[in-house]
């Protein structure tokens, strides 16, 4: 009889995660790539977090939520990026059974996070550009932390209602995972039975939530766009220069997501590289994006540049 190991009978006890492979040097490559682009998704977003605390013309609902955002993707590249990377130079890429729960855990909560922030940000949206008048009564201080917090538990509790049905099924293999993490998905398709009816429960969750946010946010993007119109008799660019970041990092998030949960059989590796550019592309991008063509914050990196030379200076004269 083959050794139990405890949880709820599986005599799986490790994953193998095929990850990408390919010759020597191309994973040689892919290792100075993938650290490189984590190091830029670091140092970025925690420079916009940074740049927010510390400049007091950033304190502002906007920015708070931005800065949020940036936060969350620091968290959400780190559930799979550093672990890819190290597995490229290894042969054998086992992940025991609780890390790969851990592992899809924490990108379903920080992925469901990310999705409320994104809804969170479009609302802010609406209330500054349709409610200009009531926008600062409407994202009061208070709502900003409450809309923030409610993020994190949509997050926790999108993760924890797919664990249960899926920490709960028999695996007796076999347990290779054609990806470089685990996710739900690819965990239910290595279940011994009952497989077909919970991958429902995932496309249901993930899938229909992926798509059904992706749509809600497009169409109050549009209806933005259409309220400012009407309003300006037909002068969009100011608005769009505001929303047209948000409109880029949403289209980045979200294709992905819908491409790898939507597709109730994962049997094609592209799913594999959708993963990638959620966890490892779009979070390079978004504060590229942000601060790109966003005035307030170039100004406020300035100022910070300014502030810097002034210090310099004032440690040489000692003032
Ligand atoms: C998130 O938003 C809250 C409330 O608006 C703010 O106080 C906090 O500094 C933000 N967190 C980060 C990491 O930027």
């Amino acid at each position: 009889l083959p050794a139990m190991d405890g949880l709820n009978g599986s005599v799986v006890s490790e994953f193998v995660l095929l990850g990408l492979s390919g010759s020597w040097e191309t994973n040689v490559t892919l290792t100075l790539t993938f650290s490189l682009l984590y190091l830029g998704i670091i140092l970025g977003n925690l420079f916009i977090v940074f740049l927010v605390i510390v400049d007091s013309h950033l304190h502002s609902p906007m920015y708070f939520l931005l800065a949020n955002l940036s936060f969350n993707d620091v968290g959400l590249s780190s559930t799979t990026v550093p672990r890819m990377i190290s597995d490229l130079l290894k042969e054998h890429r086992v992940i025991s059974f609780q890390s790969c729960m851990i592992q899809t855990c924490f990108i379903h909560a920080m992925g469901g996070t990310e999705l409320v922030l994104l809804i969170t940000m479009a609302f802010d949206r609406y209330a500054a550009i349709c409610k200009p008048l009531h926008y600062l009564t409407i994202m009061s201080p208070k709502t900003c932390v409450l809309l923030i917090v409610m993020s994190w538990v949509m997050g926790v509790i999108h993760a924890m209602s797919q664990f249960t049905f899926v920490i709960n099924l028999p695996f007796c293999g076999p347990n290779e995972i054609d990806s470089f993490c685990c996710d739900f998905p690819r965990i239910i398709q290595l279940a011994c039975s009952d497989a077909v009816k919970f991958e429902f429960v995932v496309t249901a969750n993930s899938g229909l939530l992926t798509t059904g946010t992706f749509f809600l946010l497009l169409l109050s993007y549009v209806f933005i766009l259409v309220t400012v119109w009407k309003r300006s008799s037909g002068d969009l660019s100011k608005a769009l220069g505001t929303l047209s970041a948000h409109i880029t990092v949403v289209v980045l998030f979200f294709t992905p997501c819908i491409f790898i949960y939507l597709w109730p059989f994962p049997t094609s590796s592209v799913d594999k590289y959708m993963f990638i550019v959620d966890f490892a592309i779009t979070p390079a991008l978004n504060p590229v994006i942000y601060t790109l063509r966003n005035k307030d914050i170039k100004l406020a990196i300035q100022r910070l540049s300014k502030r810097g030379h002034h210090d310099r200076f004032c440690r040489l004269v000692y003032c």
